[in-house]
């Protein structure tokens, strides 16, 4: 019997007890329906070990630790987001897990949101992409994933309280679009409301979210769990539809409820919607959890994971071909700085997962140039095993990278400086790190920086200085194996910026509205997010969204663009101009010039992924719907793609244009109704209602004024209410409704 007649069977206090937590993990089980066990996390699987503290901060049971998503999202790879998504089900399935706490998709409005490193993109395309091939993934071994963090939970400074305040047309452009792609497209089994409100009203106790937003317009099916201890009013939070408060509240929520239900103050209905979704999702895990599990051996999923770090570090920078190192050659390699010895690999707060094994990077290049090519120097302090004086520890650095002929120098963030909880103050690297850049620079100039960090550092300061530059981001726990490989060219790089890397702090967007006061975050750059935010105020940067080199070149030529129906159909040849092969990111923007709205340079709008050996050549083809040009309109409520000649770009990156193509797109119908309240300009434009204004005001005392366009223009902004309230006036309000409503609705 399917959950929901089943609920029939139940008395309301069992019903009651389906709608939150047996413990930190898991879910109540009645009446023989097995409870379901939930567990983190995005990268990899992070179930608490026996004897660990409740919530498994203390210790989880080992599992692959595959890239954290600032990592993944660099690939721009949906398929290989989807096998690794595969991968984690698989091992989530053989834990006995029936849903997976992830992905989380919250766009980076703040390069110092401390869990950046959770999230994709600062782009919602990418973002929506990416995250639905992870949930395609994760759901294809017959396990939940749980989508997080519905929604705009960008910033963690005050999480349990704070409100994100957004107007309709950057909610929905911005912060909903990849929930909506990813339900729409994937049906989650889960959805997670997050800590934060949203206009005032909690995310978990949100009606116009959960309910006529959710299932209303999105058609919703699965279940709505709380993050962990998100609910402020529990009777509030299944009246607005949430179903699942998460962890156990030890009964605590049950007896307000049914005492809320035995008052009148919230329907039985609802309860019995949130306990109705909670058998669905048991017997949507028993039926997943049935038959053999899936097979895998850790050996092949840290291949993966060895694969997924490789192309998804981004090669930022690459003066005189420095790289890649020859692996056979003869030049003596300086490897420079703790994190090549201890390497940071994801980060703090409850996606942080036990590796199965850990590789490191000064081992790995090691292992393709041989020992006797290889020194090392620990350079500085960080993490809490690494002491040492800093002025011994810095010369015997430069004294190494003076005898060397090349320098790979691992700089990047503290573990402490970012995690879930708080967020960064500053974009700097330690001034430790900087100035022993400064010192080897001094003696050496063909220095590698190869970055490890959850969030973007300041570059600005020295990337010229350096001709070799990698963003490694938090690589997961074959990273240093995975950035061997990009050092000494086994692997071609191809990864991409999926966020701006800003020349300074108090240029990005938010910077003057992070992380908000007084409970409150004013998303006051509305639209201008990343680099829709740098393009439109012209900003240089240090390196822009969609950038990142290879190995080989690509040529770009024959780009060609048109609108065929319901999609745009772009093509392009790609060759590999190069000498090896190689992959390319193939980026499409767009913009609308002259829009009568107001709107970001570029936005990205389609990319795909080609593979070329060198030499070759060939045509791509990218079909994109012509939805991706729609705006939300925030009166009428609704998507709207405004008629004009777009500019559709086609490049390396956003700042990296190969091919520009404009194309007449034909426009949505905009439909306006004119009321009373409409102004007398917005009136005069439209014909029909022109005339009929005018014969009602024949022997009104302003009709002389409406015609004369000079006074029109003074007086245009005036509700046409108004003139009924003109010494000398005949017409009603009721009069003007009339003629309104005749008309036809226009465009
Ligand atoms: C986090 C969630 C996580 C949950 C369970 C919360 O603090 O925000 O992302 O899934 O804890 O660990």
């Amino acid at each position: 019997m399917a959950g929901p007649e089943r609920v029939g069977e139940l008395s309301l206090r069992e019903k009651v007890s389906l709608t939150s937590g047996a413990t930190a993990w898991t879910t109540r089980s009645v009446r023989g329906v097995p409870s379901v066990l939930l567990a983190d996390g995005p990268h990899g699987l992070r179930r608490p070990a026996e004897g660990a503290d409740e919530f498994g901060l203390s210790g989880s049971l080992p599992a692959t630790c595959f890239p954290p998503a600032v990592a993944l999202g660099s690939s721009w790879d949906a398929d290989l987001v989807r096998r690794v998504g595969s991968a984690l089900g698989a091992e989530a399935r053989a834990a006995g897990v029936g849903v997976v706490l992830g992905p989380g998709i919250n766009l980076k409005r703040s390069p110092l949101c401390g869990r950046n490193f959770e999230y994709l993109s600062e782009d919602p395309l990418i973002t929506g992409v990416l995250g639905s091939a992870m949930v395609a993934g994760i759901q294809s071994q017959g396990v939940g994933a749980s989508l997080k963090h519905f929604a705009a939970n960008n910033a963690e400074h005050d999480r349990f309280r704070a409100s994100s305040e957004i107007d309709p047309r950057t909610l929905r452009e911005l912060y909903l679009r990849a929930f909506h792609r990813i339900i729409t497209e994937q049906q989650p089994w889960t959805v997670m409301a997050a800590y934060n409100k949203i206009n005032g009203v909690y995310a978990t106790e949100h009606p116009w979210l959960l309910t006529a937003l959710l299932r209303g317009e999105w058609g919703f099916t699965g279940l709505v769990v709380s993050d962990w201890g998100a609910v402020d009013d529990p009777v509030s939070a299944i009246g607005a539809g949430l179903d699942l408060i998460m962890p156990s509240t030890g009964g605590r929520s049950d007896a307000v409820i049914i005492d809320a239900v035995e008052r009148g103050a919230l329907v039985e209905a609802a309860v019995d919607r949130a306990a109705g979704r909670v058998l669905e999702l048991a017997e949507r895990v028993t039926a997943g959890g049935a038959g053999p599990a899936p097979r895998f051996d850790r050996a092949s999923h840290h291949a993966l994971a060895r694969e997924a770090a490789g192309k998804s570090i981004v090669l930022l920078r690459n003066a005189d071909d420095i790289l890649p190192l020859d692996p056979n050659g003869s030049e003596s390699i300086a490897v420079i700085g703790e994190l090549a010895r201890e390497p940071r690999y994801q980060g703090a707060g409850s996606s942080m997962i036990n590796p199965t094994r850990l590789d490191r990077a000064l081992g790995e290049i090691v292992g393709y140039a041989g020992e006797d090519r290889v020194t090392f120097a620990q350079g500085y302090r960080i993490g809490p095993n690494s002491g040492g004086d800093l002025e011994s520890l810095r010369d015997e650095a430069t004294t190494l990278a003076e005898r060397s002929d090349v320098v790979i120098m691992f700089l990047g963030l503290p573990a402490e400086e970012e995690s879930e909880g708080f967020d960064r103050q500053h974009l700097e690297l330690p001034a430790e790190q900087t100035t022993l850049l400064d010192a080897v620079l001094a003696v050496n100039s063909r220095v590698i920086v190869v970055l490890s960090n959850g969030g973007v550092v300041r570059v600005s300061g020295w990337q010229h200085l350096v001709p070799g530059l990698i963003e490694g981001w938090l690589l997961g726990q074959a990273g240093g194996a995975a950035l061997a490989d990009v050092l000494f060219g086994a692997v071609n790089p191809s990864g991409r910026l999926a966020e701006t890397i800003p020349f300074k702090l108090s240029d990005t967007p938010a910077y003057l509205d992070f992380p908000g006061q007084f409970g409150k975050i004013n998303y006051s750059e509305g639209i201008f997010v990343g680099y829709r935010y740098f393009d439109a105020r012209d900003l240089p940067v240090s390196f822009p969204f969609g950038h990142g080199l290879s190995y080989t070149t690509f040529e770009y030529s024959g780009a060609r663009a048109e609108q065929n129906g319901d999609r745009l159909r772009l093509r392009v040849r790609i060759t590999n101009t190069g000498q090896r092969s190689g992959r390319e990111v193939v980026q499409v923007y767009a913009g609308l010039p002259g829009s009568r709205i107001s709107r970001p340079p570029r936005q990205l709008i389609g990319f795909t992924i080609v593979e070329l050996a060198a030499g070759e050549s060939r045509q791509v083809e990218l079909i994109i719907p012509r939805s991706e040009l729609a705006y939300y309109h925030p009166t009428q409520s609704r998507w709207l793609v405004e008629g004009g000649r777009y500019r559709i770009e086609v490049g390396s990156s956003s700042r990296d244009i190969r091919g520009m193509i404009m194309v007449e797109v034909s426009g949505d119908e905009e439909i306006n109704q004119l009321t009373p309240s409409s102004s007398l300009a917005e009136v005069m434009a439209v014909p029909a209602a022109r005339a009929a204004l005018q014969r009602l005001l024949a022997h009104h005392p302003m009709a002389a004024m409406v015609d004369d366009p000079a006074t029109l223009a003074m007086i245009g902004s005036m509700p046409i209410r108004r003139l009924a309230s003109f010494p000398g006036s005949e017409i009603t309000d009721g009069q003007l409704t009339e003629l309104l409503s005749r008309l036809p609705r226009f465009r």
